[in-house]
């Protein structure tokens, strides 16, 4: 008796490491995963696309570029931060953004359309929280990107 409910106790907590949910309370679902992988981020991507088509304060800074290229590197660099199988092959935070003239009210404005943009893609918001944190740290760089790349003494991470 006591052998058999050691095997249905074996038995229930398998069943229970198996079963999504509990999986997602022992934390051993990617970033990558709770996106909705590639397909996921792809359609934020989009929908960021989408949103910086509206914003007249942030617009102006994309007229010169190669939207296919900012589309493909911001998918590789969303999925590669989030844990999932992919390589950022973009340039530098620093190399990308220090030629342009910003200031909080642009990274502000840009974080206002991420978030659109992942709760129209349907991202939960504890996951879209999650994201925003992890690209959080670039901040400084992307806002004081010049600075960065005028200052030696200053080491880029990203
Ligand atoms: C955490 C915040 C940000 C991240 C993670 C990010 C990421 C990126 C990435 C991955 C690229 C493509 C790089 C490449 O082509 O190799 C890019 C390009 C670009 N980003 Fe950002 N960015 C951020 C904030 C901003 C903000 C606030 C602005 C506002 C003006 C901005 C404006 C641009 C523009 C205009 C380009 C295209 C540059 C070109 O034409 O070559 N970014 N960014």
């Amino acid at each position: 008796m006591k052998t058999l409910s050691i095997l249905l106790l074996a038995l229930i907590l398998s069943a229970c490491a198996n079963n999504p949910t509990n999986r997602m309370i022992s934390g051993d679902v990617t970033l990558y995963e709770r996106l909705g992988e590639l397909e996921g981020i792809t359609t934020v991507v989009d929908n960021l696309l989408f949103e910086l088509g509206d914003n007249n304060l942030l617009l102006p800074y994309f007229a010169e570029t190669n939207i296919d290229r900012f589309r493909e590197k911001l998918i590789e660099q969303l999925c590669n931060v989030s844990d999932g199988p992919c390589e950022y092959t973009g340039d530098s935070m620093v190399d990308t953004h220090a030629g342009m003239e910003m200031d909080d009210r642009h990274f502000n404005s840009l974080v206002t359309d991420l978030v659109k943009a992942m709760t129209d893609a349907k991202v939960p918001v504890g996951a879209q929280n999650d994201l925003l944190a992890r690209l959080a740290p670039m901040y400084d760089e992307v806002v004081n990107a010049r600075r960065y790349r005028d200052d030696e003494s200053l080491t880029p991470r990203f």
